[in-house]
């Protein structure tokens, strides 16, 4: 048999070939007197590969029933093509029937709504947008190990499950081996999870940054790249109930190293998909936004604005806009707020930094203020907040203060303060959201469009 070659290999061939096998998924089919044009797509690229079928086929009244969504394997020859729009096409020499379709497959030629494709998230991704989209996302996971690695960051596996709530919004999901039908409880009636699987409460992680932390203090350099779950009832564009994060974490870095290095990790990002996916971008520009392209330029082009917290509510307060939420010090952005920060006053990026304690988690470091703590935020246009990140609180005293200032009891984070008895350095880090920086650099404008299958509110099909 002959060894496959994928319809993108074919499609830049630099010579016709005397055999060539490719398969695939036929988009459409339509036959002329003597014989068939199939469209051929394996996902390895945008564009789909001509196949001519003869109608001298053994198979050949076969070959005429085929649907779209059907597979198939052709042998035959490379040949230049005689139609416009490609260089090559396939003469087929056999065309092996792999799999049957019908008519009832729900992706034909016309186009389908996002809506529509959401309910059939299992046949999207054969979809041209949905091929583009995760194809893309294949790249830039690529991209971001490459970019830390590069740079001499360790790669940590922090744990999913998990028993401390790193953000402290109460948005966990529980893990538990408790049947609920019959749970051990206490002598007041509550449940007992102390007789739980884990011998304790546990979750699924919401970031897995102290953990990160622990590593830094010791690796000096490292990353995390994987899920993370938040049981937060949002139902909006940019918020998923399972999402996956960047975080690198780095020891004898201050706030404004972070912030440093924010800037460069989301530049470098967009910066390497704008040269390596360009044909899938090229479809996003045509059909999704077409201010796509120029945006992703001058957001590598230009440095971010940097701005502290302080005057950005100033600017909003004076910005005359008529915001459905309310602004003011002490209130956090609303995502109103901060596209107006970055579409109508910065249009471009901008780093927000230095907020109020009071709405910023117990990890942050304490200003000399006493008021505010190193938190920032990167805000993009059309999406607001990308990446949210700090200088953590690096004195023992300070955090103890700060953990009980947020009703949490320092006893139970005994390892997390260890890290600030023993050899405790000055170090910051910060969370990116994938999902976000993919509607980003895609443009496309809701997140259950950017992961494969989507967890939201209510739902958690497939
Ligand atoms: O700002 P967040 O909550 O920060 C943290 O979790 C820190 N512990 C990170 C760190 O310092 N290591 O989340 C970081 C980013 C946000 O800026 C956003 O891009 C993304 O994660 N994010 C979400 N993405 C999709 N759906 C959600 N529900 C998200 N919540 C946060
Ligand atoms: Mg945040």
């Amino acid at each position: 048999m002959v060894s496959a070659t994928s319809v993108k290999e074919a499609l830049n061939s630099s010579a016709p070939r005397d055999e060539i096998a490719v398969q695939g998924w036929v988009r459409t089919r339509r036959d002329s007197k003597t014989f068939s044009f199939i469209e051929l797509n394996d996902g390895s690229s945008l564009r789909s590969l001509q196949v001519i079928a003869q109608n001298s086929l053994p198979n050949y009244s076969d070959v005429q029933r085929l649907q779209t969504g059907a597979s198939v394997r052709v042998v035959g020859k490379l040949v230049a093509s005689q139609g416009k729009g490609q260089q090559w096409e396939v003469a087929a020499d056999e065309v092996q029937i792999i799999g049957a379709s019908d008519e009832t497959y729900p992706l034909q030629k016309k186009g389908h709504t996002p809506e529509f494709l959401r309910e059939i998230a299992h046949l999207r991704p054969r979809s041209n947008l949905f091929g583009a989209v995760f194809r893309v996302r294949s790249r830039l996971a690529y991209a971001i190990h490459t970019f830390f690695q590069e740079r001499g960051f360790v790669y940590v596996h922090t744990p999913i499950i998990t028993g401390s709530d790193c953000e402290g919004a109460g948005e966990l999901f529980r893990v538990t081996a408790i049947d609920p039908t019959n749970p051990p409880r206490r002598a007041d009636g509550s449940i007992d999870y102390a007789k739980d699987f884990f011998a304790r409460c546990t979750y699924l992680t919401v970031s897995g940054q102290l953990e990160a932390e622990a590593f830094a203090c010791a690796l000096s350099k490292v990353y995390t790249f994987g899920p993370t779950f938040r049981a937060e009832n949002s139902n909006t564009s940019r918020h998923a109930n399972e999402f996956w994060m960047i975080e690198p974490e780095i020891a004898f870095c201050d706030l404004n190293c972070d912030m440093d290095l924010a800037e460069e990790t989301v530049k470098h990002l967009i910066r390497d998909v704008r040269e390596h996916c360009d044909e899938d971008l090229q479809l996003f520009a045509k059909f999704v936004d077409k201010e796509l392209l120029a945006r992703l330029d001058f957001v590598i082009e230009r440095p971010f604005h940097r701005i502290t917290y302080t005057d950005a509510v100033e600017l909003l307060g004076k910005s005359g806009e008529n915001f459905e939420f309310p602004v003011g010090y002490g209130l956090n952005l609303q995502s109103e707020h901060e596209r107006w920060l970055t579409e109508k006053h910065f249009k471009a990026p901008v780093t927000v930094f230095n907020y109020p304690k009071e709405i910023k988690p117990f990890y942050m470091r304490l200003n000399d203020d006493g008021e505010t703590v190193t938190a920032m935020d990167v805000l993009v246009p059309g999406i607001g907040e990308i990446v949210g990140g700090s200088q953590r609180e690096e004195r023992l005293d300070v955090l103890e203060q700060n953990m009980r200032r947020h009703k949490m009891d320092p006893a139970d984070y005994k390892w997390y303060l260890d890290l600030r008895r023993y050899g405790s350095v000055p170090h910051s880090g910060f969370g990116l959201g994938f999902e976000r920086l993919l509607m980003f650099v895609t443009g496309v404008p809701n997140i259950r469009d950017v992961i494969p299958f989507a967890r939201t509110p209510g739902s958690a099909e497939f």
